[in-house]
């Protein structure tokens, strides 16, 4: 899979540490992330919608992004239209994320787990696929409020 990556300088060497992961495993790696941990007046939201950008426009198949909490990169990512980026901590709310919600991206933040919970993370959701049925409608709905600002069913 191509695999964009985009983190700020809190996710440097996390970002490093699952690149090589997913390397090895024979992924290909679309890193816009910052490459400088040192780097501290960095901005997160640069990281997320140049990596948001690629999954959007079809470059990459989905995309991993990595700050201090993933909060911040994430909700910068959910602002480029197409995108649904979670924030996990855990593989159980990785992989439904992926299997009920449809997720292009999978956030986590350095400052908060281990790596060797973020590969768990990661291996979770990638193996994951959407569901569909009664997941698609509510999908759905939540694309139709991205594209319209509200839900024509709530009117
Ligand atoms: C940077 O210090 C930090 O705020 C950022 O990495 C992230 O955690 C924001 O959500």
């Amino acid at each position: 899979m191509k695999i964009a990556m985009g983190n700020d300088h809190a996710g440097v060497e996390m970002k490093n540490q699952i690149m090589a992961y997913l390397q090895q495993k024979g992924h290909e790696i679309l890193n816009v992330g910052n490459d400088d941990p040192l780097d501290r007046q960095d901005d997160y939201p640069v990281y997320g919608e140049k990596a948001a950008k690629l999954v959007a426009g079809g470059q990459a198949d989905c995309g991993i992004l990595i700050c201090g909490t993933g909060v911040g990169i994430s909700l910068a990512a959910n602002k480029v239209p197409g995108i649904r980026a979670a924030v996990c901590s855990e593989p159980y709310s990785a992989k439904l994320s992926r299997q009920h919600n449809n997720t292009n991206m999978l956030a986590f933040g350095a400052r908060v787990i281990g790596v060797e919970l973020a590969k768990m993370i990661v291996d979770e959701w990638l193996n994951a696929e959407f569901e569909g049925g009664r997941h698609q409608r509510r999908v759905d709905m939540i694309m139709e409020i991205e594209r319209n600002g509200h839900l024509a069913s709530a009117e």
